[in-house]
């Protein structure tokens, strides 16, 4: 795990946030949320939804109150503490958007433009005519940047896909603060060694995304585990038939060994030479029953937080914003101060 904050007597502040963007997948799980769990006690953890930044991306209204309550629920059975953790509705604090503003008017339109996720989500898939990109998705680093630089957080955990908008957040700060004088503390990135890009199971050279088109190469938490038993037995592997850890000649089984070690914790080498005489096929049974163990637990946790969820979470929820909303509220204010707003 790469973590490279400056450690400090209090204990330094942890944020991550999903996107409640359809079905989360095991890469949202292995990359981001396993990793919270893991950390929560080292750190103080914001975790939260990131209702606004799903607008980005086309919405049905119905199935965004189901996304973000699945979400919650997902961190709830995968283990948060949610008595230990600030987990909130990003929407539920209004000052977001008043912070991303101000950070908007000290960022270029050329910086924007370079963000992969931009190309690739909107100019790349809109054949490249503006027209039909929204502007959401061009600026949505920078509410990105604010959701993480209201809560001086020292540490964000993310996988590779969104690490540069870490820098971008790094870089707007560090011109704020150079230029009105210390605001912001500068973010690190926290990416799992073995997890923090998970790629498809049936074309490993695209990333396990909520939104991939062909469903049978993504890992869908909520699905029933015959269907994710079967989904890793079909898995795209190679000719050589030798399980083996090499990404540019072997990168379907590649992908396959970083899943089983980040469910098991055990190293790369181990795992290759315990099956270096056995077929894919073994490899491939071990590695699903792995999978399903780890997800027949959250499942189960899944459907208690389900049941609690109107009594028990909603509420917490709900106090846990109006926390959020007073730092939020310092920090505007600072910000204010500092740009010579008030
Ligand atoms: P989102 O919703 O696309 O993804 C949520 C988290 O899951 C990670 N992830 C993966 N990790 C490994 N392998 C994969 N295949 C994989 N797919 C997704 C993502 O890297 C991410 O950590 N903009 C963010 C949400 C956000 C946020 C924030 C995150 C908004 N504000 C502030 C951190 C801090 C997003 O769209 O993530």
């Amino acid at each position: 795990m790469k973590n490279t904050f400056t450690k400090t007597n209090k204990k330094p502040i942890m944020l991550s946030g999903i996107q409640p963007t359809n079905n989360l997948t095991l890469g949202n799980y292995l990359g981001s949320i396993k990793p919270y769990v893991k950390l929560q006690n080292k750190y103080k953890m914001y975790v939260f939804v990131a209702d606004l930044h799903a607008l980005t991306n086309k919405f049905d209204k119905n199935n965004l109150v189901n996304n973000k309550r699945n979400i919650v629920c997902a961190y709830y059975a995968a283990g948060l503490d949610f008595n230990k953790c600030i987990i909130f509705n990003q929407s539920d604090v209004i000052s977001h958007n008043d912070v991303s503003h101000v950070l908007l008017c000290h960022t270029t339109l050329g910086e924007l433009e370079r963000m992969t996720q931009f190309k690739d989500k909107g100019l790349s898939k809109n054949d490249n005519n503006t027209f039909y990109v929204r502007t959401g998705l061009l600026t949505y680093p920078v509410l990105m940047a604010a959701d993480i630089l209201l809560y001086d957080a020292n540490a964000v955990i993310v996988g590779t896909d969104q690490k540069q908008h870490l820098e971008l957040t790094r870089n707007i700060a560090t011109r704020m603060n150079n230029k009105y004088g210390k605001m912001f503390v500068l973010p690190e990135p926290v990416i799992m060694a073995h997890s923090a890009r998970v790629m498809d199971l049936l074309d490993p050279s695209i990333k396990m995304s909520k939104s991939n088109t062909n469903p049978k190469g993504v890992i869908y938490l909520s699905d029933p585990l015959n269907v994710v038993y079967k989904k890793i037995m079909q898995a795209k592997t190679d000719s050589f038939n030798k399980v083996n850890y090499d990404v540019k000649k072997q990168p379907g089984i590649s992908n396959l060994i970083e899943i089983y070690v980040a469910i098991s914790n055990i190293s790369i080498e181990t795992i290759v030479k315990k099956y270096a005489n056995q077929n894919y096929a073994v490899f491939k049974k071990d590695l699903a029953n792995l999978v399903c163990k780890e997800l027949k637990t959250f499942q189960t946790k899944f459907k208690k937080a389900e049941a609690i969820f109107d009594k028990q979470i909603k509420p917490l929820l709900v106090k846990n914003a109006k926390i959020c909303t007073q730092i939020v509220r310092k920090k505007t204010s600072l910000v204010y101060k500092k740009i010579g707003l008030q």
